[in-house]
């Protein structure tokens, strides 16, 4: 009985084999060693034809419980260790939830949008109402309905991005103005904020893209008076009740009278310093009455109706109340600086 001793053996030490297999490559060798093709125990279930016939059914039923033995042996093995081996790459990408998270770098309302919407509720809490013109704007709206014909000298002040000859991007919000006149709803109370835009290269105190929020006033018995009343609880609202105006006489094409409107820097308090350029003051709007050659223009007699306008440039507003030094850092998108606001 040689042969059976034999197959003992080779199933013995096959069962080692399995029991030593590291993985499941290792395994499958053995696994092909011994029941593949040329494996060692298919060489004796191919060989059965040389053993004595009277032999045969024992051997050949020591050779099938051998190999019954060693696939046992095997299926067990690699599904220990397909269980491990999964187990082992679950845990090498694992996610470690006690790890500090990273934060994400979330943004700030720009300082431009804060001020713009701190403005609008001043004079929404005064009963006005916002509104909003084109960017886009025609050279009627721009500059003729306001008072200066193609020729007009003021022309000159604002550097005008043209599209063609008829159509510019807005040098200002005073367009808007017309629209709103042309409305033909009466009384109007109205401001509207956006974008500007004009041919000027940036520097510390100049932008190509700016932002302007306008105030139109028309009605009956409309006075200077209350342009200057508006204006000082504006700027107090805005800039601190510490902070004094003062309306010094100027041009503008629209209005007349016309004024700018100075508050009392906020650095030397208006003793004059390197800010105000040691006057004291820092200007931070236009206004005037409105021309009654403009109001007439909107299809609005000003022997009826008068009212005052004004201008204000918000990116000075943030300049002055923040103590901004360059108009550039506002456009920048700079989070370090953005962020304090
Ligand atoms: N549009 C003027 C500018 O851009 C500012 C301005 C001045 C607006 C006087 C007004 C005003 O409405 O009455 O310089």
């Amino acid at each position: 009985m040689a042969l059976i001793d034999e197959l003992k053996t080779l199933n013995e030490k096959t069962q080692k084999l399995i029991e030593d297999a590291k993985n499941s490559d290792e395994l499958d060798k053995v696994r092909v060693a011994v029941l593949g093709k040329q494996g060692e125990l298919t060489a004796y279930l191919r060989n059965m034809g040389a053993v004595a016939k009277e032999e045969r059914a024992k051997v050949g039923k020591a050779v099938n419980e051998a190999r019954k033995s060693v696939e046992g042996a095997l299926e067990q093995k690699m599904s220990a260790l397909k269980a491990q081996e999964l187990e082992d790459s679950i845990s090498a990408s694992a996610v470690d939830v006690t790890l500090p998270g990273r934060a994400q770098v979330v943004g700030t309302r720009h300082l431009i949008s804060k001020i713009t919407e701190e403005i609008s509720e001043v004079f929404l809490g005064l009963g006005y109402t916002v509104v909003e013109g084109p960017e886009v704007e025609t050279d009627y709206y721009n500059f003729e309905a306001l008072n200066a014909p193609k020729d007009h000298p003021s022309r000159s002040m604002q550097d005008t991005f043209y599209i063609d000859s008829e159509t510019l991007l807005r040098t200002q919000t005073s367009g808007v103005q017309v629209h709103e006149m042309e409305r033909g709803k009466l009384p109007i109370y109205i401001i509207a904020p956006g974008k500007v835009y004009r041919r000027d290269v940036a520097d510390p105190s100049h932008l190509p893209q700016f932002t302007q929020i306008e105030g139109l006033v028309v009605g009956k018995g409309i006075t200077f008076g209350d342009l200057k009343g508006t204006l000082e609880f504006f700027c107090k609202k805005v800039f601190g009740e510490d902070r004094t105006t003062r309306f010094r006489a100027h041009y503008f094409p629209f209005t007349e009278p016309s004024a700018e409107v100075d508050v009392s820097c906020g650095i030397c308090g208006g003793s004059g310093c390197r800010f105000c350029k040691g006057t004291g003051w820092s200007e931070i709007l236009g206004c005037g009455m409105v021309d009654p050659n403009v109001l007439k223009m909107s299809g609005i007699d000003p022997e009826v109706y008068s009212g005052f306008a004004f201008g204000v440039g918000v990116e000075r507003v943030a300049c002055l109340k923040y103590n901004v030094p360059d108009l550039r850092m506002l456009v920048q998108g700079d989070m370090r600086f953005l962020n304090q606001f």
